[in-house]
């Protein structure tokens, strides 16, 4: 006789998640995709892989080439409502940056306009 417990019992094996879990990426990672035809871009610490939207990306696949494998959130935000990205996620979201990377990032960036800011006196 089997038992409810028996793992054969597939009844009993944990349904699928609802969401899979965030994957988090590494900047060498992303830079690695910076091509027309493999072009992942970073928006507000989001990765969105972009590969399969160039062509029809209403602002054309050109200006994309320049942001391919970089943090694209200045230039996404110069040309579009930033409310706009929330429409695409779903589609062209791949996951995150992995965190300590871009918060080095960015420290290493404000410290270089600090020391810009007070340059030349
Ligand atoms: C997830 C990434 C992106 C999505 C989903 C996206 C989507 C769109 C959409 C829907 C438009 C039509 C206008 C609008 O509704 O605002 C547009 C226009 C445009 N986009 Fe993007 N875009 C993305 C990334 C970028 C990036 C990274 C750049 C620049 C490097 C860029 C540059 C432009 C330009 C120049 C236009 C034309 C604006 C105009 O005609 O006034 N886009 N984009």
């Amino acid at each position: 006789m089997e038992y409810a417990t028996s793992p054969k019992d597939k009844s009993l094996e944990s349904p699928p998640l609802q969401e899979p879990p965030t994957k988090i990426y590494a900047l060498s990672e992303i830079a690695q995709h910076n091509r027309l035809d493999d072009i992942w871009v970073i928006i507000d610490g989001n990765v969105y892989d972009l590969t399969n939207f160039v062509s029809e990306h209403p602002g054309g696949g050109k200006i994309l080439q320049g942001v391919a494998g970089k943090d694209a959130t200045k230039k996404f935000n110069k040309y579009h409502r930033p409310a706009l990205i929330s429409r695409y996620e779903a589609r062209l979201k791949i996951g995150q940056v992995q965190l300590e990377q871009s918060v080095e990032k960015k420290s290493k960036f404000r410290i270089r306009l600090n020391f810009a800011s007070h340059g030349g006196r």
